[in-house]
């Protein structure tokens, strides 16, 4: 009867392992069969206005992607700070906990739209949907009618963010998303022209409008 059960138990994890390596083969040659659709220069082209980029960023990838949409679009970018803590490990269940109750964090400060034209608005994908910052800022901020892009960093599947976030999102005239998995940092290149070739699709078509948009 032990012998039963230990053999089963060998199988079972034998077979995990399995599954788990075919699994991260595959997300592997995912990424491999993405990153080879940027392998042609481009150029930045595109009239976004005056650009703002907001973010939050735990591991920095976010922060990573959000700076060089503005260093492309030659923007400024401003981190989304919220009065509360998150830190691993303890932010897995945090955060867990924390969207099932939908208990959203309050803002420390609100970012001031004034003069901007164009506002990406980034974060990571928890749980198949926004961290809870993003909730705490589209709570609390009406975007004045302003052009808004939402853009995402996750470890494979960005799930409903951008549902979720059209959603709440107030007062904004909603561009195309673009969501970024966590490439190697060998392939800064190809990262950057997924950047541009995005960009460029979100330009303006005619000049940006003089009057401010209203806050
Ligand atoms: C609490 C938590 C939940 C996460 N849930 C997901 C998920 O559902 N899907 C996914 O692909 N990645 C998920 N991730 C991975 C992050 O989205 C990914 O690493 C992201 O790029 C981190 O961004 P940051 O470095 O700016 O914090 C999760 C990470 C954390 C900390």
């Amino acid at each position: 009867m032990y012998k039963y059960i230990f053999f089963i138990l060998i199988v079972g994890i034998i077979g995990g392992f399995g599954f788990y390596k075919y699994r991260q083969h595959e997300t592997r040659l995912k990424m491999l069969d993405e990153i080879s659709q940027y392998s042609e220069d481009v150029k930045f082209q595109a009239d976004l206005g005056k650009v703002l980029v907001l973010y939050y960023s735990l591991d920095g990838h976010t922060k990573d992607i959000a700076e060089r949409i503005a260093k492309i679009s030659n923007g400024d970018v401003l981190p989304i700070q919220v009065l509360d803590t998150y830190e691993k490990p303890l932010v897995y269940w945090k955060s867990k906990k924390y969207l099932d109750k939908k208990l959203y964090p309050s803002m420390d400060r609100l970012p001031s739209l004034d003069g901007y034209h164009t506002i990406f608005v980034g974060g990571p994908v928890w749980w198949g949907t926004m961290a809870l910052p993003l909730y705490g800022l589209l709570d609390n901020l009406s975007f004045g009618g302003r052009r808004v892009v939402p853009f995402s960093t996750q470890a494979s599947n960005y799930g409903n963010f951008f549902v979720d976030f059209a959603a709440r999102v107030k007062n904004a005239n909603l561009l195309e998303s673009e969501n970024f998995n966590n490439w190697p940092s060998d392939y800064d290149t190809q990262l950057n022209r997924k950047i541009i070739i995005w960009l460029n699709k979100l330009s303006y078509v005619d000049e940006p409008e003089e009057s401010e948009p209203e806050q």
